[in-house]
């Protein structure tokens, strides 16, 4: 059956233009909800500062021919080339002004300050990326007319900070980084962790700050290894328990509220059949002092204090790259009172604490962050199988067509049909017995379902079961195919 024929919504202009409208409408009332700007950040929020890597990485340029020291870095979707001159690093946009080609492919510095393409022969200033010379046109009229973007950097704590935006001055980077990072007394431990992640920055951002994601740590090695009492989940908290929102200042952030959730030590899957975690505090022999505080602030960075040990403080971002990469960036801090404390601090961080925490504690939060992207890239797989089938009806997941690619499909050879529920319908249906963990949080559940709602506007059908008994439905459905 051709799908044009069954939509109301298709085919006579008249009709298209109404679905336009409705579209338009939907998506105006959309944009007001106060968490539209998270779900608008596929590449991040912009005119903030971001970590790019850390210092050690990039050492003093050097004058080609010879090695020649940049670094090319996206983030944001911005391509980033970074030098180091004279100490300081300076940042421009890793593309030609001349034909677009990335400078980074094949760098030529033939003074410490300047960057030629090695296509044409433009020749940039890399400390404002003013164009001070064409190697193959001398008299052009562009010389010192053109520029290319430069990017505010700052390096702090070991760590290249760059400012991507469009304010200027930029704001502090006081403002957008963890409170207590910048501290003269927090020793940083400059050589952390860089790690690429297959999936969009907001998965990572939400998994690190999500009380119940602790279940995934349950077998890490280095609780096992140290013995950390390492609850299955914290119940019970929600935007408006257990939960202090900071906006009022700068860094803007959450804090989760110790204490204020249920902290799940055992739970039971079905009669006689109990889960524990697998350390509990008080138990001899059982870390202490390790019941941390978890917060995460403008615009990607986590601070878990204390972690991994009692005197140590855990730092992570999830800085955007592109839509379905994030780099995630990690370092440990410790308040110190001398030099030799802080080498000592290094000695720890370098000898146990890097891998401890990398590769037997962090690598399970990867798994996860990938494992989204790699159900929907199965369930695609799956959709496209079905696709040849006729006369077959498929109850699809509700995240399953909010995927564009599955929508497309599934559009393209076939007729979507859309069963719209009004919101408090749907909450009177779901079990109240805490098998769905979002539905403890209305305001989460609100958030899904008017996002999910402008995907679905997109189907073929819509059968409104509001009131409807099921039998109603299929015979309303039956009419409309026919
Ligand atoms: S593309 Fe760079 S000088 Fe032509
Ligand atoms: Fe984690």
């Amino acid at each position: 059956m051709d799908p044009r024929q069954v939509n109301p919504d298709r085919g006579a202009p008249r009709a298209i233009e109404d679905w336009e409208k409705d579209t338009l409408e939907a998506w105006e009332e959309q944009r007001k909800k106060p968490w539209q700007p998270y779900v608008e950040a596929t590449l991040g929020f912009r005119n903030h500062w971001y970590p790019a890597f850390f210092g050690c990485e990039l050492p003093e340029g050097d004058v080609t021919p010879g090695p020649t020291e940049v670094r090319s870095e996206v983030i944001l979707g911005e391509r980033i080339l970074f030098r180091r001159i004279g100490g300081h690093v300076y940042a421009v946009q890793d593309s030609c002004l001349h034909r677009g080609v990335r400078f980074s492919a094949r760098p030529e510095c033939y003074t410490k300050e300047t960057l030629t393409c090695w296509y044409h022969g433009f020749t940039y200033d890399l400390r404002d990326g003013v164009l001070r010379s064409i190697v193959t046109d001398p008299n052009s009229p562009l010389v010192n007319k053109l520029r290319l973007r430069s990017y505010p950097v700052e390096e702090r704590k070991g760590l290249v900070f760059v400012f991507v935006g469009d304010v200027d001055p930029p704001p502090p980077l006081e403002e957008d980084v963890q409170p207590g990072f910048l501290d003269a007394a927090l020793a940083v431990y400059p050589e952390g962790s860089v790690r690429t992640v297959k999936c969009n920055w907001r998965p990572a951002a939400e998994n690190g700050f999500d009380p119940a994601h602790a279940y995934i740590h349950r077998d890490s090695l280095l609780v096992r290894a140290l013995r950390i009492p390492t609850v299955l989940g914290d119940a019970g908290i929600s935007r408006s328990h257990g939960m202090e929102i900071v906006e009022s200042t700068r860094p803007a952030g959450v804090r989760l509220l110790r204490g204020q959730g249920t902290p799940i030590w055992d739970a039971e899957i079905d009669a006689g059949v109990t889960i524990s975690a697998r350390f509990k505090p008080g138990q001899e022999g059982v870390l202490e002092g390790m019941v941390p505080d978890v917060s995460i602030w403008l615009p990607c960075g986590l601070k878990v204090d204390p972690f991994p040990s009692p005197d140590i403080i855990h730092f992570e971002w999830y800085v955007p790259i592109d839509e379905n990469n994030h780099r995630y960036i990690m370092t440990w801090g410790r308040y110190v009172e001398t030099p030799e404390d802080e080498a000592k601090f290094r000695e720890e961080v370098k000898g146990l604490w890097k891998d401890m925490v990398t590769n037997k504690f962090t690598n399970e939060d990867i798994f996860a962050r990938e494992g989204e992207p790699y159900f929907r890239s199965i369930e695609r797989q799956v959709i496209w199988s079905l696709l040849p089938q006729r006369h077959a009806v498929v109850a699809t997941g509700g995240g399953t067509f909010v995927d564009p690619e599955n929508r497309a499909a599934i559009n393209a050879d076939g007729v979507s049909v859309w069963i719209d529920v009004p919101f408090d319908v749907l909450l009177d249906r779901i079990p109240a017995d805490g098998r769905r963990p979002l539905a403890n949080d209305r305001v989460q559940m609100a958030m899904l379902y008017e996002n999910r709602r402008l995907a679905y506007q997109q189907a073929h059908l819509c059968l409104d079961a509001s009131r409807a008994r099921t039998e109603e439905l299929v015979e309303q459905l039956i009419e409309q195919l026919e």
